[in-house]
């Protein structure tokens, strides 16, 4: 069992704000972020609020001074849209929210990213809580004030750094999760893990897929652990000018398996999750792990990988997205690898042989379900 100090809350550092992620005593620590607002909007979805808006108001809002006013959104990646920011704004205007008010978004990424560019615009920015629900956005899309919204042009293109007042993050959420959303948040922990070293990747290795109360102290421990990373990366590099980019480790691989699973087959998580054995091998290759290191890094994935479903197509299909992808350096394809367990570099690969061979590496160690 993983347990670090069990602290109430941590502080996030972006270019001049700094924020707290509260993770306990709720109630009390919330109300001190809500200011002098009359009106609060719970931004979510019905799936969400339909098992956690009750108790989540009950628990953390009710009993206050101001009015709650809860605003549905649609469910999935395609409402992560400029019609739900048109919708949102309305539902704004209708209940009367002023500056002085709060937006809650209480979901996943994808209320978080759209209902906090929602508040971010509106009247210029009102206050914004996020209240995270997957481990994903616990641990990646809650941390760093990225919001926004999709584009035909593509993912993530419109939006904003907007920082919130807070953040609550309540492991006690994910007892509703599926599997596969558990597994996309793991992805994101085992990255920090091999970001930063063994004694966190240790601890990631041992994530458990369901989440019980009797597992509370764990949860808190390896979410705060990744929040810090992330927030650490955050605090150097708050607009993306450059360090952010190692955020990236599993990314390269991952984004080209979502493509030609045509976004269906695999979700962005576990397309991480199959891509980081891509860039583990990759690192092998170009010398830069031996191959122990390599192999115990490929252990710490192994339980997860057996979760997934085979990769349908040859090595050849997965390079060619790459070859189109935003992080092209003129012939070279720019990849996230390992010079050591928690030493990670940003490297320019031209060989488009070694980066078939990992290709070719992932799509049978998934086939294997992770046997190294
Ligand atoms: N802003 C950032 O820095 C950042 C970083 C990483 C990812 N993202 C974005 O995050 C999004 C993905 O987030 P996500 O993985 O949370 O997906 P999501 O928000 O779509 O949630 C996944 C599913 O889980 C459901 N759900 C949420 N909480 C639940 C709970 N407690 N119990 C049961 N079901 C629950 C949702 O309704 C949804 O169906 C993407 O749009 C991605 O671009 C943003």
């Amino acid at each position: 069992v993983y347990r670090s100090s069990l602290t109430r809350k941590l502080q996030v550092k972006a270019g001049e704000t700094t924020y707290p992620v509260l993770l306990s005593d709720f109630k009390r620590q919330l109300q001190t972020h809500l200011g002098d607002s009359r009106i609060v909007a719970v931004v979510s979805n019905p799936k969400v609020f339909a098992l956690h808006g009750a108790a989540f108001i009950d628990n953390c809002l009710a009993g206050k001074r101001y009015a709650i006013e809860p605003v549905l959104m649609g469910d999935g990646e395609r409402f992560k849209s400029q019609k739900t920011i048109n919708n949102l704004h309305h539902c704004f205007f209708e209940i009367g929210l002023n500056r002085t008010d709060t937006v809650i978004t209480l979901g996943g990424g994808v209320v978080g990213d759209t209902a906090g560019f929602a508040a971010a615009t509106f009247k210029r920015g009102v206050n914004l809580v996020q209240v995270p629900t997957t481990l994903l956005a616990m641990v990646d899309s809650s941390v760093g004030g990225k919001v926004g919204i999709n584009h035909a042009y593509g993912k993530n293109l419109i939006g904003a750094f907007y920082q919130p007042r807070a953040v609550l993050t309540d492991p006690g959420f994910l007892g509703t999760l599926g599997r596969r959303e558990m597994i996309e948040g793991v992805a994101e922990i085992l990255k920090a893990g091999f970001l930063s070293g063994r004694r966190f990747l240790r601890a990631a290795g041992d994530m458990p897929l369901q989440y019980s109360a009797a597992k509370r102290d764990y949860f808190t421990g390896i979410i705060s652990e990744a929040i810090r990373f992330k927030a650490g990366i955050v605090a150097r590099d708050p607009y993306d000018a450059g360090l952010r980019q190692i955020l990236n480790f599993g990314h390269t691989f991952g984004h080209a398996i979502e493509k030609v699973e045509k976004y269906r087959r695999y979700h962005h998580g576990e397309a991480v999750l199959a891509g980081m054995a891509a860039a583990l091998h990759l690192s092998r290759l170009s010398g830069l792990l031996s191959n122990d290191e390599a192999n115990e890094c490929l252990h710490f994935l192994s339980r997860f990988v057996s979760h997934l479903k085979p990769l349908g197509k040859d090595p050849d299909d997965y390079l060619v997205p790459m070859e189109v992808d935003k992080k092209r350096m003129g012939e070279d394809i720019v990849c996230v690898m390992l010079n050591g367990i928690g030493r990670p570099v940003v490297g320019p690969v031209r060989s488009r042989k070694r980066l078939k061979e990992s290709i070719q590496f992932m799509i049978e160690f998934v086939k294997r379900k992770g046997v190294v």
